[in-house]
């Protein structure tokens, strides 16, 4: 295939037919949306989330049953059996374990590695992306603040200028914003290994999500997709992207109540950032599981706009990947063009 000589070092190192990552999404990227993805010649990847290591070790057997093609695991640093769950991952073979959720120590790479997985962690910053390499990592994930989930500052555009140009010890996966196969071709022409989407796979008819939640995603268009917003610098907010609801409404309402009481002194510092951090506790599950998405958390990033069916997962992957080649075509016969007029 043409875009071969683009993402080969990708498929090479995740041993796919397209160098596309399904991105892990909690609640959603279990067995049959994993599994459909790696069978459909992309990357599947097994969100843990909160998983106890027994929950892992029987959400990856039953993947395996699903698929003879290989998929990861992504894992939360933040988790307190993190090694039991890493040396779950090895237990079972698993050759890809992503890094989630804050910068990993090398004690965590170093067992992942030295069971044999490759590591792939995420690089919020090019300072960042050289000390992940030295700590080991085997390939980046820049995930820009047009995804789903939660989210840093920068753009996936400003994150690929920096990083992709700067980095070229281990391949680097570009996430974030990315809805059709012509964004994909630019971020590889750009020197990136491949992509990782989660929003475009959200509503394919693998996904286990409930179909509220899909409906939810099928009606809204990118301006939807909107930040958890922070109040107070004194309570921060990790920045959640999802869809605006009435949840929204009145996490803003309950910031403001906690902020008030907090000044007039009848709570402390502790007492009202807990009940910030707490607001949505469970609230993924609430809407992607439950249906209720007036009081769960919509993640959603703002490709949302570009999901405008429920499709077979194969048939979003054949998709994304004859967008990529239709455009590189377009630009090899312009050239050639250009090359004749010249000549
Ligand atoms: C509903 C949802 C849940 C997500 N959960 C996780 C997660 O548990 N761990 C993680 O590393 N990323 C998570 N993400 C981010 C995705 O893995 C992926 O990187 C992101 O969706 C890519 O950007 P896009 O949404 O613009 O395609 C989540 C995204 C969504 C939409």
């Amino acid at each position: 295939m043409r875009l071969d000589r683009l993402w080969q070092r990708g498929r090479a190192f995740l041993g796919c037919d397209y160098a596309i990552l399904g991105g892990a999404m909690t609640w959603v990227s279990e067995r049959h949306l994993v599994s459909a993805i790696s069978n459909g010649g992309g990357f599947g990847i097994i969100a843990s989330g909160s998983m106890t290591p027994d929950l892992l070790s029987a959400e990856i057997t039953a993947t395996a049953a699903l698929t003879d093609r290989p998929f990861g695991v992504n894992l939360i640093t933040l988790h307190p059996q993190l090694l039991d769950l890493i040396d779950v991952c090895l237990d079972h073979r698993v050759r890809h374990i992503v890094l989630a959720g804050g910068l990993p120590s090398g004690a965590a790479i170093a067992r992942a590695r030295g069971g044999g997985a490759k590591v792939m962690c995420f690089a919020p910053a090019l300072v960042l992306a050289k000390k992940l390499v030295r700590s080991g990592a085997d390939a980046l994930i820049i995930e820009g603040m047009e995804a789903g989930g939660h989210i840093g500052p920068v753009s996936t555009s400003v994150l690929a200028q920096e990083i992709l140009p700067a980095v070229r010890d281990v391949p680097v996966f570009v996430a974030g914003g990315i809805g059709r196969g012509e964004a994909i071709l630019g971020y590889l022409e750009m020197g990136a290994s491949g992509c990782q989407l989660g929003t475009r796979f959200a509503c394919a008819s693998e996904s286990i999500a409930h179909p509220r939640f899909k409906q939810a995603f099928l009606r809204a268009s990118a301006r939807d997709a909107v930040p958890s917003v922070q109040l107070d610098p004194r309570f921060p907010v990790i920045p959640v992207r999802a869809l605006a609801n009435a949840a929204t409404q009145r996490f803003m309402e309950m910031q403001r109540s906690v902020i008030e009481r907090f000044n007039r002194g009848e709570i402390d510092q502790k007492a009202a950032q807990l009940e910030i951090e707490h607001f949505w506790a469970g609230a993924l599950r609430r809407a992607v599981i439950d249906g209720d998405v007036d009081n769960g958390s919509i993640m959603a990033g703002q490709s949302v706009g570009m999901v405008s069916e429920e499709q077979a997962t194969a048939v979003i992957l054949r998709e994304l990947v004859d967008q990529a080649l239709t455009a590189l075509l377009a630009r090899e016969e312009a050239e050639k063009e250009r090359i004749g007029a010249v000549g």
